[in-house]
């Protein structure tokens, strides 16, 4: 430093050390403007290419689901003022990654992940379980969210398990998903709403199925296969979440995510990743093994994992 030369606040010394050390733009961006502000803005961090590079390598054959998230994240964060929040929906049958791809993109998007202040989390069986007091749900939900967004603009909201909602519950949250003006002087705009449900899991299979015997490559399934038998099911449901709901509606929903049913193959490379995961070591026999004692429909063809992948790790035990 020149001598007489005020010395630079430490916030902004850090701030600079912290940007010296990593190469990329973005980052020393970031850091200059951030330091170690746990502001909302700055919590949100996305890493786009850590998502693409962990959707490509560590999800198991779920192409659309790839394509699906990085083009809908993609084009939301692209734009700096979006006109309204980032709305997703995840369907599939159990074990087939919903859970697990949410968690991941949360990871990537926010400082902290899940455990980030800015990230809500609602599960039906949690926090709403008695069908008798769905009025006073109504009233807090819609102040959760309100009352979140006022805090911070980049929060995400994950409802889980949308199948076990009460039916017309999650209709109070539209006036935050729609384009329409600033909802109570918030910008909630740039907000993020995934919701995760086993309705449409059953049309998934059956088609994913029929292009199998139509001797159609699951890589070949394109959203427009799907996505109008997804919206119709979980509409017409009254068990989906989305019975009548006006989310489906008015077309509120702006990436349908639909998770294939697994094969044989897949549960074996699931098993694989946990092994490796626990530190075991890779036997090709005990991956066959539990790959095998999973139950597989249809009841002739035996083609899918009725459980996905989502027994594997707890069968392990039994094998090894
Ligand atoms: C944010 O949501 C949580 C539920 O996830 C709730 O407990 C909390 O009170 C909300 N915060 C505000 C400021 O409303």
């Amino acid at each position: 430093m020149a001598p007489g030369a005020a010395p630079a606040p430490l916030p902004v010394l850090l701030a600079l050390l912290a940007a010296a050390a990593r190469p990329a733009a973005a980052w020393d961006l970031w850091a200059l403007r951030c330091g170690f502000s746990s502001d909302c803005e700055c919590r949100f961090r996305p890493d786009l290419r850590g998502l693409e590079f962990d959707l490509a390598t560590s999800l198991v054959g779920q192409p659309l689901v790839r394509q699906q998230v990085m083009k809908g994240v993609r084009e939301f964060l692209e734009n700096q003022n979006p006109v309204k929040p980032l709305v997703m929906s995840f369907h599939g049958s159990t074990g087939t990654g919903k859970t697990y791809v949410s968690s991941m993109l949360i990871h990537y998007l926010f400082q902290g992940g899940l455990q980030s202040p800015y990230v809500h989390h609602f599960s039906p069986i949690v926090h709403f379980p008695h069908a008798e007091h769905i009025e006073q749900y109504k009233e807090s939900l819609k102040r959760w969210i309100q009352g979140n967004l006022t805090n911070c603009g980049r929060s995400a909201f994950l409802f889980d398990e949308m199948d076990k909602m009460h039916p017309g519950l999650i209709d109070v949250i539209i006036p935050f998903l729609g384009p329409s003006w600033v909802v109570y002087g918030t910008n909630y705009r740039k907000a993020i709403f995934i919701f995760i449900s086993n309705a449409g899991g059953e049309q998934i299979n059956d088609m994913t199925l029929a292009l199998w015997r139509a001797h159609k490559d699951r890589e070949e399934i394109s959203l427009q296969d799907l996505e109008p038998a997804i919206s119709k099911a979980v509409f017409e449901n009254p068990q989906s979440g989305f019975w009548k709901s006006g989310i489906i509606n008015e077309h509120l929903i702006d990436v349908v995510v639909p998770f294939l049913p697994l094969k044989h193959h897949h549960v074996k490379q699931c098993v694989v990743s946990e092994l490796n995961q626990q530190g075991l070591e890779v036997r090709p026999g005990v991956v066959q093994e539990v790959a095998d004692s999973i139950l597989y429909f249809p009841e002739e063809e035996k083609l899918f994992s009725s459980t996905g992948c989502k027994t594997v790790a707890s069968r392990i035990s039994f094998f090894f």
